[in-house]
């Protein structure tokens, strides 16, 4: 075992309201012990992969589901970490009974409201902030919203609904818009910025971006669009209309991880992303999708059988990824003279 194994959230205890977090399956952390012990002894902070998403926690209409995500808010709550919901309103990981056919605006926004009144009551004083909107702007467009089941049923202003009904459900927990390729500055970024900012005009209850990072060893550097530079900046500009930031769902898929350059590039981007997340006032949580490569979704979506993704190898060894988010830590406390 590493010499620096369990540093993370000992360095991280006496940093307030800052939090390290992974995804979780729930049946791992029933079904094997190394995965609950590295997760209670390195983060402070838990989302669910998939068993808050809408397919899982109401699989037939009016019939909810929580007994799997149950399980990670008593993990979370047991070795006192935080939770994250993920997610209330998405395209995908929609139960057969809302996709079968086409909906009436008002059965869609009375289905919407059901389904948020019954999930965010459910977990109220559990959930510390929720992904209320998952990846609402349309992938090859970002100056439209994504054509979804609920837009094309609702319109535009599904958006306004479900944050206020989000926040009538549970008025303490922080509510989130949660999406991919915004994290630098672009244009999709730039309409996530612009999106924030209407809802806010209207008053809406909204309290953070979440930035998912699913990104490639390629994506981020000195000499590419994304880089530490580019995402403080998108970080900052969202943090001054006053909203949190949070880092959701990084991994750094590595399609040639046999090349030594291509692993200590991973390294650099753990290191750079997390240094910029502790430096930005705004970024006050920093999530990996899963955190062990034994169990991430990169090889079967991404068709990567050896991406190597995440901070610990499939034997639960810490990485070097780790090691330099530890040193970031380290140097962040000296800083503030901890
Ligand atoms: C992914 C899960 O990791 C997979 O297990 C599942 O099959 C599909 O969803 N963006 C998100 C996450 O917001 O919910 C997705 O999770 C990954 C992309």
């Amino acid at each position: 075992m590493s010499e620096t194994t369990g540093k993370l959230r000992a360095l991280l205890g006496d940093i307030p309201g800052f939090y390290v977090g992974a995804a979780v399956r729930p049946d791992r952390i029933a079904g094997e012990p190394q995965y609950a012990e590295t997760l209670a002894r390195e983060f402070n902070m838990l989302v669910a992969e998939n068993h808050m998403k809408m397919k899982f926690t109401q699989p037939r209409r009016g019939e909810f589901e929580f007994t799997a995500a149950d399980a990670v808010v008593v993990f979370a709550q047991a070795n006192d970490m935080a939770v994250r919901g993920h997610t209330l309103v998405w395209h995908l990981a929609v139960p057969g009974w809302v996709t079968e056919r086409e909906l009436s605006r008002g059965e869609a926004i009375d289905i919407l409201h059901t389904h948020i009144d019954a999930v965010v009551r459910h977990f109220k004083g559990k959930v510390m902030a929720w992904d209320v909107m998952n990846e609402a702007i349309d992938h090859d467009d970002p100056t439209r919203l994504r054509e979804t089941i609920w837009y094309r049923a609702i319109g535009p202003d599904y958006l306004d609904m479900i944050f206020r009904r989000a926040h009538e459900a549970d008025p303490d927990a922080l509510l989130f818009y949660n999406d991919y390729e915004a994290e630098g500055m672009n244009a999709k970024s730039d309409a996530v910025y612009e999106l924030m900012k209407d809802l806010l005009a209207r008053g809406v209850p909204l309290h953070g971006v979440g930035l998912q990072m699913h990104i490639s060893v390629e994506d981020f550097g000195p000499d590419k669009p994304l880089n530490a530079q580019t995402l403080a900046a998108n970080i900052e500009r969202l943090g001054a209309l006053g909203l949190q930031v949070h880092v959701t769902e990084m991994d750094v898929r590595t399609p040639n991880e046999h090349a030594p350059e291509a692993r200590a590039r991973r390294t650099e981007i753990y290191r750079e992303v997390f240094e910029v997340c502790l430096a930005q006032e705004a970024c006050t949580a920093f999530l990996t999708w899963g955190f062990t490569d034994k169990y991430t979704w990169v090889p079967k979506f991404f068709e990567i059988p050896d991406a190597a993704p995440l901070l610990f190898d499939a034997d639960y060894q810490p990485k070097p990824a780790y090691d330099a988010m530890v040193e970031a830590l380290k140097h962040y406390k000296e800083r503030l003279g901890t």
